[in-house]
């Protein structure tokens, strides 16, 4: 059928006769002389048809874009002045012998090199979507990432295997996909947030390294960064420490970008606490490539005669802090305005901001709503602090923590990346280290897992489990890339001793443990060996290696921010019977769309 690649043929094929497959990219017709850009995986060539094979001519007078052909010719050197040096296959051109129309093609609904094309078309034609060049060089980019990962686990010991789909839920902190059971009545199996548990009960069974590229299936809200089902390179090991298994898949990480893009990440990555991060960045997965920080003002502002910060100030839970920006008294009130809304995204009830134009004239040389509610000792503490010199902005932020840190850690990576404040790295990874045991949970007043409840305490920190949950570190830690969280992991609990402390800490009650996770405590108890791991969203790191802009541009069939399917149309209504079969009755009838 074929001998050659269009996007493989070269000068050194000048004079051979070749047959080409390929679809019909581009169709010009220079009277007389009609040019076929064919297209296949590898690119694309130039075919000439001329008149003086008036039967490959009059096939060639009716071949519309993404008709799918056979050309037999000879390769040619393209006349002087009509080569392309951009193209790799731009000194030669294919004299056509003979052409076949193996298919013709409806018009597609968009042009295939159209740059604008709207995502809902993309993805409604995705078949077509994914003939794009971007599109197949991402496929193909995600592919070499996921088998340079095989390869160095392979390498490492680390062996794959399979964990069920059809499970029980696996507390990652998402809702469930539940599948219903037709041979138990009423009954649902969960398809799994993670392979955790499976993977811990692994290493009980004395398999040491383990790994798996798999589906993960998570019913949250959906956002540029997250998919309904997405891709995990999980791996678990026994007897290796934090640090070793940082080590371990940082060198993989390091590995990977070398042989894939040809770029060499610092060895080792820099470290953060969380604790940190959250001090500077007002975020757990900071973009370090942005140049701004932020200022810790809470003690400051205790005395203050402005509630808007006292309040916060006061509070056990709250923070004061400001964000300063180099030469941001320039920034217009249009700016200023569009910031406080965006903050408000993040639950900020404001957003105060001061102008630095003189600071060597102290008050008088600020410009500020509400300079006039700070006494000297705040207001110059706050100077001296941020460092703020003349021509600055300094942004305030003053609630909870978590509100605070919210708003400005995305108020900074905004201004950051809008107004450039970046310095020049390509490639900024980092590890966030000793993660909080828990998180307070406002709505429902009780401690939540800050990772998941397996994670084992930090050396030390047992003890603060029951008495001071909060004060509890774990030894958990993630691997955020440019600002994006790509890796999570830690080190487990082995003990059951443990892991009924932190239960307890939970408040998941004697009977829950055991109806969730009766079958690990159980397994804990049969010479668990300490273990620990990590699994990266494969997705989102390949979406950054790639450098677009959705995880969607990354996966072949994706889903819509609202879960569904514009190809498939899934999900979609099923019929009674099938309703019957699984012992399901419908509270309301299907919504449309
Ligand atoms: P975690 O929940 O942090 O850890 O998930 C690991 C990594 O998976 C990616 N990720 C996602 N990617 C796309 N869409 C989503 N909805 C989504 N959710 C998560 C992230 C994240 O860093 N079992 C633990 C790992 C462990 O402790 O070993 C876990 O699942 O890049
Ligand atoms: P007000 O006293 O409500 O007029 O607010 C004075 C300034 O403080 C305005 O610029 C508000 O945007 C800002 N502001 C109000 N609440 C907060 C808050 N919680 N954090 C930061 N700034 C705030």
């Amino acid at each position: 059928m074929r001998t050659h690649y269009c996007g493989a043929v070269t000068s050194a094929d000048i004079d051979s006769t070749i047959a080409l497959c390929g679809w019909a990219h581009r169709r010009r017709d220079h009277g007389g002389v009609i040019f076929i850009d064919l297209r296949d995986l590898k690119g694309t060539v130039q075919v000439v048809v001329d008149p003086d094979t008036p039967e490959a001519f009059a096939l060639a007078e009716d071949v519309r874009g993404e008709f799918v052909l056979r050309v037999v010719g000879r390769v040619r050197a393209r006349p002087a002045g009509t080569e392309n040096p951009n193209l790799p296959t731009g000194m030669v051109e294919v004299l056509t012998q003979s052409l076949e129309v193996l298919n013709p093609s409806l018009t597609p609904p968009f042009q295939l090199d159209d740059e604008h094309i709207h995502e809902n078309i993309r993805l409604q034609y995705r078949y077509l979507d994914l003939r794009r060049e971007p599109m197949q060089r991402n496929l193909r980019l995600r592919y070499r990432v996921a088998k340079l990962m095989r390869d160095y686990l392979d390498q490492h010991g680390f062996m794959e295997i399979e964990t069920p789909m059809l499970t029980r839920s696996t507390p990652e902190g998402a809702r469930d996909y539940l599948v219903p059971s037709r041979v138990h009545d009423g009954m649902f199996y969960a398809l799994p947030q993670s392979p955790q548990l499976f993977k811990q009960l692994l290493m009980v069974s004395g398999f040491d390294r383990y790994f798996q590229i798999t589906k993960c299936f998570r019913d949250e809200d959906l956002r540029a960064d997250r998919q309904p089902e997405f891709t995990q390179v999980d791996l678990e090991t026994s007897f290796l420490g934090e640090e070793e298994i940082m080590t371990l898949v940082e060198g993989m990480i390091r590995d990977v970008f070398g042989k894939a893009l040809e770029v060499e990440l610092p060895n080792p990555f820099p470290r953060l606490t969380y604790a940190e991060a959250m001090r500077r960045y007002g975020s757990d997965k900071p973009d370090l490539r942005v140049t701004l920080e932020l200022t810790e003002l809470t003690d400051v502002m205790r005395d203050v005669d402005f509630k808007v910060f006292s309040g916060p100030a006061n509070d056990a839970g709250g923070r004061v802090a400001a964000l300063r920006v180099p030469g941001g008294a320039e920034f217009s009130r249009g700016e200023i305005d569009a910031w406080t809304e965006f903050v408000k995204i993040y639950g900020a009830r404001g957003l105060a901001w001061i102008k630095v134009n003189q600071r060597a004239q102290g008050r008088d040389g600020l410009q500020s709503p509400i300079v006039k509610n700070l006494h000297d000792a705040a207001l110059t503490e706050t100077l001296a602090r941020t460092g703020a010199q003349d021509g600055d902005i300094l942004f305030f932020g003053a609630d909870k923590a978590k509100v605070v840190n919210d708003a400005l850690g995305a108020l900074r990576s905004r201004i950051g990346h809008d107004k450039g404040y970046l310095d020049g790295r390509a490639w900024a990874p980092l590890w966030v280290v000793d993660f909080p045991m828990f998180e307070w949970n406002e709505d429902e007043q009780r401690w939540d897992a800050l990772h998941h409840p397996f994670t084992s305490p930090k050396d030390g920190h047992e003890d603060y489990l029951a008495d001071n949950p909060g004060a509890a570190l774990s030894k958990a830690y993630d691997m955020v890339l440019n600002g994006w969280e790509v890796g999570g992991g830690s080190v487990r609990i082995h003990r059951e001793a443990v892991q009924e402390k932190v239960f307890a800490a939970l408040n998941i009650g004697p009977n829950e443990r055991r109806e969730k996770f009766g079958f690990l405590l159980d397994a804990l108890q049969y010479g668990a060996p300490p273990h620990g791991g990590l699994a990266f969203g494969l997705d989102r790191l390949v979406t950054l290696m790639a450098g677009a802009e959705s995880i969607r541009d990354v996966i072949a069939f994706p889903k819509t921010q609202r879960a569904s399917c514009l190809m498939t149309s899934a999900p979609n209504a099923v019929d009674e019977k099938q309703l019957r079969e699984l012992h399901i009755r419908l509270r309301n009838p299907p919504a449309a769309g």
